[in-house]
């Protein structure tokens, strides 16, 4: 076995890229709950791909048959049910976990130098998993599929000059139509699965070149030497990180240790997942909205029309502004103020642990105004909401703004040198 497995070795690097990206990658030992939600990521994309696998052998993507043919997998196809409950609840528990995700990022300080690059990485996955749960939720043809796809492909109009040719040429038709959903088929299935891979592969790329940040944004390596002797390597580590860094007693190998407290969020989170997949897999109509239970029908527009939950925010953000071109703007603004985000951060400190209260205060109450468009952009439209609205997005934008003013000349707590005991 050990010769198979050294001919290997010798041949391709299986055991060394292993060692180096998961066995033996050091972890800083302080990653508390806020660290298992990238692996409940990747455990979810898992789960998308494989149940978006077996959904495909009898979905069929034509405006005559996808309704009708969701409506067989959920009552034919032996296990159609769960395998489509599977892909829709786990089409909603991917921006949970995505939210929470991003949100440990800004309250330790993760985008901060020198994870920039991992930051935009994440961005970039970040938007491509909204244009993939957009084309996949066209897909069953149901009434919100039809109205949702004609309102958000709608908004490239208003751009100037190419909108109309730019939504004729998206749509493959003078209208939303089977092409359009045979074309929205294409891309949800094969097109942009394969950018999220790739995407998230890079993103683990460059977050294993820098290294993982921990909650008190503390550096945990260091250019060789640079430790007191008694801080060196505690345990056994792979030759490469030794050759590299003086790893001290800051890390732990990433197996058995994180891999343990990742078994422990993953079952508690198949928990959570399972209740919702065979109790509540429409979620009171927030996972499967109830007009999408109606076939599409382009001569009645439904009373109201929102987008699922993960998307609401920067749909309120959208309608708050009553010109279509500048909201569409001032939504796109909302995405792009996040991917700089790096760069609105000017502190040196990372972890909101070591930070002024007024970053704190900042950082709970730009949280608060994101759940809060939430609401506004998924709940039928009323006088009050549209000047709500109006204060929300302006608070949505300030964050960043204040941050960028505040933060240079921040009051901040020393940061240990070490990760404290
Ligand atoms: C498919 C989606 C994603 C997957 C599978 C994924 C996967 C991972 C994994 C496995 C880690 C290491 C474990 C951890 O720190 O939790 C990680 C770290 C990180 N991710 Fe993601 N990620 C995704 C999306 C995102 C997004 C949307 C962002 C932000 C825009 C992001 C930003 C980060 C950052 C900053 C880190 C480093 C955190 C630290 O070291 O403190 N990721 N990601």
């Amino acid at each position: 076995m050990n010769a198979f497995m050294n001919w290997i070795e010798q041949r391709i690097p299986m055991m060394r890229v292993a060692n180096m990206h998961a066995i033996q990658y050091p972890a800083p030992r302080n990653m508390n709950f806020w660290y298992v939600f990238g692996f409940l990521a990747t455990i979810v994309l898992v789960n998308q791909i494989v149940t978006g696998i077996w959904l495909t052998m009898s979905f069929e993507p034509s405006a005559e048959r996808a309704f009708a043919s969701v409506e067989y997998i959920m009552r034919e196809v032996e296990y159609g049910w769960l395998i489509r409950y599977m892909h829709s609840t786990g089409a909603s528990a991917f921006f949970v976990v995505v939210y929470m995700h991003m949100f440990r990022g800004m309250i330790y300080g993760s985008y901060q130098k020198p994870r920039e690059l991992l930051w935009i990485f994440g961005m970039l996955i970040y938007l491509a998993l909204m244009a993939e749960a957009f084309m996949g939720y066209v897909l069953p043809w149901g009434q919100m599929s039809y109205w949702g796809a004609q309102v958000i492909v709608s908004l490239f109009s208003a751009i100037p000059v190419i909108g109309p040719d730019l939504v004729e040429w998206i749509q493959g038709d003078y209208v939303i139509s089977g092409a359009t959903l045979n074309r929205f088929f294409a891309l949800h299935v094969i097109a942009l699965p394969l950018v999220i891979v790739i995407l998230v592969f890079l993103h683990i790329i460059a977050l294993h070149e820098v290294g993982s940040n921990n909650p008190d944004g503390v550096n945990v390596k260091h250019p060789k030497g640079s430790l007191p002797e008694e801080d060196k390597t505690k345990f056994e580590i792979h030759e490469y990180y030794t050759k590299k860094y003086d790893i001290a007693d800051d890390v732990v190998p990433f197996f058995p240790h994180i891999v343990l407290k990742d078994l422990v969020a993953f079952s508690i989170f198949l928990f959570a997942f399972c209740y919702i997949m065979f109790f509540a897999p429409e979620m009171g109509g927030y996972f499967l909205e109830k007009p999408n239970f109606e076939i599409a029908n382009p001569l009645k527009t439904p009373e109201h029309i929102f987008p699922v939950w993960y998307f609401t925010p920067f749909y309120a953000i959208l309608k708050a502004v009553p010109d279509k071109l500048m909201g569409v703007i001032a939504m796109f603004s909302a995405i792009a103020f996040l991917f700089a985000l790096p760069w609105f951060d000017r502190s040196n400190v990372r972890s909101w642990r070591y930070r002024s209260g007024l970053h704190k205060a900042n950082l709970i109450f730009f949280a608060i105004v994101f759940i809060f468009l939430g609401y506004l952009g998924g709940t039928p439209q009323e006088n009050w909401k549209i000047v709500a609205s109006q204060f929300a997005t302006v608070f949505y934008f300030a964050f960043f703004i204040a941050l960028f003013i505040y933060s240079k000349n921040e009051q901040t707590k020393p940061v240990p040198a070490r990760i404290p005991r």
